[in-house]
């Protein structure tokens, strides 16, 4: 059992044990008040029932013209909780806002290369390697820009 809200500011002294993950990012606060001022409607996470921290996404809206989209900046689910489905609810709650509350044309993320049980996720929910670019991660690996159109996008461009 889970309930499902906003991410609010102290859920910052919750999540060390979802970010103690090789594959998750962790930024500076200045970062995550950034995404919880500007985009609270993208930033939301999974608690368990004694409150628990089970994952959270967080992301943005951004772009001019055709290039309008929601981004999936942090997608991640506590190593006890997955497989249960939370990242795709996740995920589908942000495409979800991008459509009916953004009017975007795309949902986006950038995924590590070596990443391919989240590649392999982001496949199976209609997303699909738009470019790769190289040295995202610095000197450490590359990136795939992975997207999913969206109802707007009528020719999927
Ligand atoms: N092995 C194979 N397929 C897997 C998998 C695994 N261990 N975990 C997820 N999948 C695939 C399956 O197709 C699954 O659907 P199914 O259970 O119906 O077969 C689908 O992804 C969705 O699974 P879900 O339960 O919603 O994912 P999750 O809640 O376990 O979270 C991640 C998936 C990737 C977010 C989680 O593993 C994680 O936090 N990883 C570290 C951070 C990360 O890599 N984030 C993405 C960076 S862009």
């Amino acid at each position: 059992m889970c309930s499902v809200r906003s991410f609010v500011t102290d859920d910052l002294f919750n999540f060390n044990h979802v970010n103690l993950d090789m594959l998750t990012e962790t930024y500076n606060l200045s970062f995550y008040l950034k995404y919880l001022s500007q985009w609270p409607e993208y930033f939301l996470g999974a608690q368990s029932p004694n409150r628990e921290c089970m994952g959270y996404i967080m992301g943005k809206a951004e772009g001019v013209g055709e290039n309008w989209h929601g981004h999936i900046s942090a997608v991640t689910v506590a190593p006890r909780y997955r497989r249960l489905g939370l990242a795709a609810m996740l995920i589908q709650y942000l495409e979800d806002m991008t459509e009916e509350v953004h009017d975007g044309y795309f949902v986006d993320l950038f995924v590590r290369i070596s990443n391919l049980l989240a590649i392999n996720m982001y496949k199976k929910f209609g997303y699909v390697i738009y470019r790769h670019v190289i040295g995202y991660y610095g000197s450490e690996e590359d990136a795939y820009d992975m997207r999913k159109a969206m109802a707007r996008d009528k020719d999927k461009k």
